[in-house]
């Protein structure tokens, strides 16, 4: 199957994820196009079976440069099998009642771009303490307790589960 990755990132927990997704797939036997939305060449979004958008919340909402693409390629996207991997740190959290917030983030995109997508995966993403200015860290720490707890800013933090964001993965392949 032709299969087009295409995400965005800030601080890399996201392009990890398309590019470990991407991997994933190839070794499945899958033909995969994995692109950045800023470096989006001009394809032609018919020319896959399926498309994969995964990107990050910051501060509530997705990356307005994706929401831009996701809106002017929305008429293309709804002939398409397609699936959002939504990333945040929210969706680490044990506690169920966050998930209406998330829930919230994904219908205020799908509102603004237009396109809805046929599945949507949860995935926790990842924090980065040692690469985050003063201000960032401060914003962070203010997240963190409420979304995991306290946890020591000394260190990073890698959230991802993996083996849940492949068998999505399988999942919606196996329905396009
Ligand atoms: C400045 C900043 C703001 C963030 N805001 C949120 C937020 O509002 N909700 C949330 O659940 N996670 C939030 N996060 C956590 C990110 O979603 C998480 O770190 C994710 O892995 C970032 O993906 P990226 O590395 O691809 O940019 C924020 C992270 C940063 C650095």
């Amino acid at each position: 199957m032709k299969i087009l990755v295409l995400y965005s990132t800030l601080e890399g927990q996201t392009h990890k994820i398309a590019h470990e997704i991407s991997s994933y797939l190839q070794q499945s036997g899958h033909l995969v196009t994995c692109l950045a939305s800023k470096e989006l060449p001009r394809i032609n979004f018919l020319d896959f079976s399926a498309i994969i958008i995964a990107a990050p919340i910051h501060m509530g909402r997705f990356p307005k440069p994706l929401s831009r693409v996701v809106k002017d390629h929305s008429s293309e996207l709804a002939q398409v099998s397609t699936a959002l991997i939504s990333v945040s740190l929210a969706a680490a959290s044990k506690d169920p009642a966050v998930i209406p917030g998330i829930e919230g983030w994904g219908q205020k995109f799908f509102d603004e771009t237009g396109w809805v997508p046929s599945m949507v995966h949860n995935a926790a993403g990842a924090l980065r303490f040692s690469k985050y200015n003063f201000i960032k860290k401060w914003v962070l720490k203010k997240i963190v307790e409420k979304e995991t707890g306290p946890l020591d800013t000394s260190k990073d933090y890698e959230f991802t589960d993996w083996s849940a964001l492949f068998s999505f993965i399988d999942q919606f392949v196996n329905r396009s």
